[in-house]
Order: structure tokens, then sequence, then C-alpha cells
């Protein structure tokens, strides 16, 4: 019953498979091998779109240099509150693009609204003393499991296109939002207005797999060198884009996050049918944010189950999280198992119905 993260499940076999496939023979080291520039134009076949990739190791690699790229040393980046870009990269941001600071702003869920950013630029000052809004960044699916429709990422858009900010979407979840969605890739990208993507894989069946994508061409131009300074040019580059040749091959990477979307629905749906239990909003991917009494986590725990406190700082105005109780996250993968989804709604029931008892 392992629901910390999606990152705690191994790789899935097509990718391993690929991997084996990749391994045989010479080929050209850092990234001018045949595999690489194979999976180069499977993304710009899957994104109906010229768009230059660049393959890197890690999703904060993805995120830093996308936004180095996007934002200057004096820039400004806005983001949610609770951005992984924010809370979960050590400054990488930061760091890379040699100084340009992020803003975070509240939203429930993970999730900005138009209104919230518009209104945060509109209390900026043109000051030379003040850092100039530079970017935006999103993520899809959003730290709270949501997944922002096409026409609020357009909403957003039209505002960053508005005052010369560029659009990036951290994608680290990006198969799940899309699968949530039922739309393509182009239309949650760059028709929708995105100029700068992290695809993630990892986290949906490869071992260490994500990309840069980008689809504003004056963005392409620095990434290169940014990526070589960065450590995350491999030298055999091959066994990188080996992963998403398996992990595209015959949808397998829309069907590893079905899988997953469909779990924590699953998981969301029985424990708000428990009576005791809420969620804290809905699950619209493959993350479950519900909020617990503390006897029935402890019986969880007691159990064997694994997964993660998170903030109360997303919930909705007005709501909150008790004394007794304790805000969770549950997350789903490609490799979930029914019968671990099963048995957690078995315990979380068994421990309400003590509790009533008592
Ligand atoms: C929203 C989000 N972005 C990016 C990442 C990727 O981070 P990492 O550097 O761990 O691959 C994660 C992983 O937890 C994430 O949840």
């Amino acid at each position: 019953m392992n629901f910390a993260s999606d990152n705690v499940m191994g790789a899935s076999a097509p990718v391993l498979e690929a991997l084996v496939r990749a391994n045989d023979g010479a080929e050209a080291a850092y990234g001018a091998d045949a595999v690489t520039a194979r999976v180069e134009q499977r993304f710009r076949d899957i994104f109906e779109r010229d768009a230059t990739v660049f393959l890197v190791a890690t999703g904060t690699a993805a995120n830093a240099l996308a936004l180095a790229a996007a934002v200057p040393p004096w820039g400004l980046c806005l983001s949610h509150q609770e951005a992984h870009v924010i809370d979960d990269e050590c400054g990488a941001p930061e760091f890379f693009s040699h100084g340009a600071k992020l803003a975070g702003l509240p939203g429930a869920g993970g999730k900005l609204a138009p209104a919230t950013v518009a209104d945060y630029l509109a209390g900026l000052s043109s000051s030379v003393k003040q850092m100039p809004p530079s970017a935006l960044s999103i993520a899809q699916v959003t730290e709270g499991g949501l997944v922002y429709r096409l026409e609020e990422i357009a909403a957003l858009a039209q505002i960053c296109r508005g005052r010369g900010l560029k659009l990036h979407m951290d994608g680290a979840r990006f198969a799940n939002a899309l699968v949530a969605l039922g739309c393509t890739p182009a239309e949650m990208t760059w028709k929708a207005g995105i100029d700068i993507l992290s695809f993630g894989a990892t986290k949906n069946g490869c071992l260490a797999a994500e990309a840069i994508v980008v689809f504003d061409p004056v963005l392409a131009e620095t990434l290169a060198y940014r990526r070589k300074r960065a450590g995350q040019l491999l030298s055999k580059g091959r066994f990188l884009a080996a992963q998403f040749e398996g992990y595209f091959a015959a949808d397998h990477w829309l069907d590893n996050a079905r899988h997953a979307n469909a779990m924590a629905r699953r998981l969301s749906a029985e424990l708000a049918a428990l009576p005791g239990l809420r969620l804290a909003w809905p699950c619209e991917a493959n993350e479950v944010f519900v909020i617990l009494p503390r006897a029935v986590d402890r019986a969880l725990k007691g159990a064997g189950a694994v997964y993660h406190p998170w903030s109360d700082r997303s919930l909705a105005d007005g709501d909150r999280v008790g004394a007794d109780e304790t805000l969770v996250r549950l997350v789903a993968s490609f490799a979930t198992r029914s019968a671990d989804v099963d048995r957690f709604i078995e315990v979380a029931g068994g421990a309400l119905r003590r509790e009533a008892a008592a």
C-alpha cells in the first residue's frame, strides 16, 4: 500500500526492453545518436509542431533550464506558492537563471486563477528598482492534483501575452493531465499558448527521462549550452532517448496514465463514500487529497500504508483541517495494484466503524 509518490515504483517493462535494445553496438555520443534523432522527431509528431527538444534526466533540470531560458537574471517568474519550482528544487531555477526571482501566488488546489495573476501583475510597479515580470510557470497536473482546463490555460496565456511574459508548463505529470482532459498534446500546450514545456516521463514509467519541449524558437537558442553547463547532456545519450522510445511505443505512456488515474479515481470515490472522511478537493488525475481523522491515519499506517502529510495552504477559503484530523496526499501510479486500493479502503472503513462504535 505505497501511495507516497509516483516515483516510488520502478520502470515499466516496455521502457526497460527499449533500453536493452538500445544497448547493442556503437552509437554516436552526446545526443548525436540515431535513437535521439528518432525520439526528437517523435516529439515533433506527437506535438504536431516543429518544436526543439532537449532530453534531460530530472524534472528539476527541465524546469530550471526552461525557466533560465525564459527569464533574465533580473526577471520575476510568477508561480503558485506551493509550486515544485518554488518549494522543491533547492533554488535551481534561481541558480541556473543567475538570479531570477520566483513569486508565489495563492490558489485552491495548487491552481492559479487568471484574476489572481492579473491582479498581481496590476499591483507591480514599473520602476527600475523592481524586477520585471518575465514568465509565468504553471504545473499541469498542479501540486494539488488538479488539472487546468484548456480555456484556463488560454486565459492565463492571454494575460501573459498582454504583459510580454513567457508561459512555462511544468508537465511532470503531463500524461495524467492529458488523458484526464482527453485532448491532444498540441491542444494542451502551444495551441493554448504555452511557450516552453517540461515534459515528464519518469513518474509515469521511465527510469529517469524528462524533456524540455520548446515551442518558441527564441527560447531554444541558448538551451543546448545551458544543458551542457548543467551537466545534463549525457555522453551515452541513447539511453535517455531509448526510454522515450519504449514510453511512446503503442501509446504505452497513455495506457500507464489511464491506469494511474483510474486507480486514484476509485480510491477517491470510495474514500469519499465513507462516512467521516472528506476529500480536501476533487481528484482530477492520479492524486487524492483527503482529510483523515487521526485515528484512521494511525490505523492505516499501522497496516503498512505509506503516504505523505500535505499542507492545508491550498484548501479553499473557509475550509480547515480540525485538530483531530490530518490532510494527506495519496498518489497512484502506472504500477498501483487494485488490491492495494481495496485494502486501503478496507482498513480506513474498519477504523471508522471502530471509532463510531467507541
Ligand atoms: C510538480 C513537479 N514538478 C517536477 C517534478 C520533478 O522533480 P525531480 O527533479 O524530482 O525529477 C516533480 C517531482 O516530484 C513534481 O511533482
